[in-house]
């Protein structure tokens, strides 16, 4: 049975204070809810990374991850953090290939194989995000254009390691636009990523990996969304920003 995966990115959001304080919340909302069959993620600034953890390894409830990590392990790459850094920490998660970190900062698929690499090396769970453009949707090259980028990454990581990738479909026109992709959208997209990981993995591979939603999701659409049989979760952005909603779509992934 893969996992059921709820993770909130909050992108460059939150001072310490205000982190701490959202965290506590979650915390508390999720143990009076306890939805123990979805694994639930935040993924805080790099600033925020060692005191929320100590709070959630007290607490117990929800795992850690970080929103980038660079490909080499150490050396002289003024401003970045490497995953042994992000490990070394307590973090378990990280978020790779974001379309955000493709956009503003040039991210290649060649990159993100290289970062996906560096997590999995030290013992992180890669989160890879993929997803097509407006344009790439209005002329029907949606499928191909997400078909590229796994070739070019996700389908060359070593099968020794591939259980421990999660996959986030996350379409760029629907991030923080408001406009989420259709349950049938992502559904399709969800059903052609896991066979094309079927047909390089195996299909025992496949069944078990989760496949995540990210794209406007929020309290009202989640159930549609993520009652589609191959979205198992949903990578939360906005909406992760706010205890009670963000608790309110684990909520809606625990009842499917
Ligand atoms: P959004 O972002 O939920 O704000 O659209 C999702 C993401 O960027 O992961």
């Amino acid at each position: 049975m893969r996992k059921k995966i709820v993770a909130g990115n909050w992108k460059m959001n939150n001072t310490l204070q205000e982190g701490l304080a959202l965290t506590f919340r979650i915390i508390d909302l999720l143990k009076e809810n306890p939805a123990d069959h979805v694994k639930v993620i935040i993924a805080p600034p790099f600033t925020s990374l060692h005191p929320i953890c100590e709070l959630i390894n007290k607490e117990g409830v929800i795992h850690l991850g970080a929103q980038d990590c660079h490909q080499e392990k150490s050396g002289a790459f003024t401003g970045e953090v490497s995953s042994d850094m992000l490990f070394d920490l307590g973090v378990k998660y990280v978020i790779i290939g974001h379309s955000e970190r493709r956009q503003y900062f040039n991210e290649t698929d060649a990159l993100v194989l290289a970062k996906a690499e560096a997590a999995l090396d030290v013992g992180l769970r890669p989160i890879m995000c993929f997803g097509e453009t407006l344009e790439q949707r209005n002329s029907g090259k949606h499928l191909d254009a997400v078909k590229s980028r796994l070739e070019n990454s996700l389908l060359k990581i070593n099968p020794t390691e591939i259980a421990h990738v999660v996959i986030a479909y996350e379409p760029v026109w629907a991030i923080g636009t408001g406009e989420n992709a259709t349950p049938q959208q992502a559904q399709e997209m969800h059903a052609f990523i896991r066979t094309l990981v079927a047909e390089k993995f195996g299909k025992d591979v496949a069944n078990d990996i989760s496949i995540l939603y990210g794209g406007s999701c929020n309290a009202k659409n989640a159930n549609d969304i993520f009652s589609q049989p191959d979205i198992d979760g949903g990578l939360i952005g906005g909406a992760s920003l706010k205890a009670e909603e963000f608790v309110a779509i684990v909520k809606a992934v625990y009842s499917i």
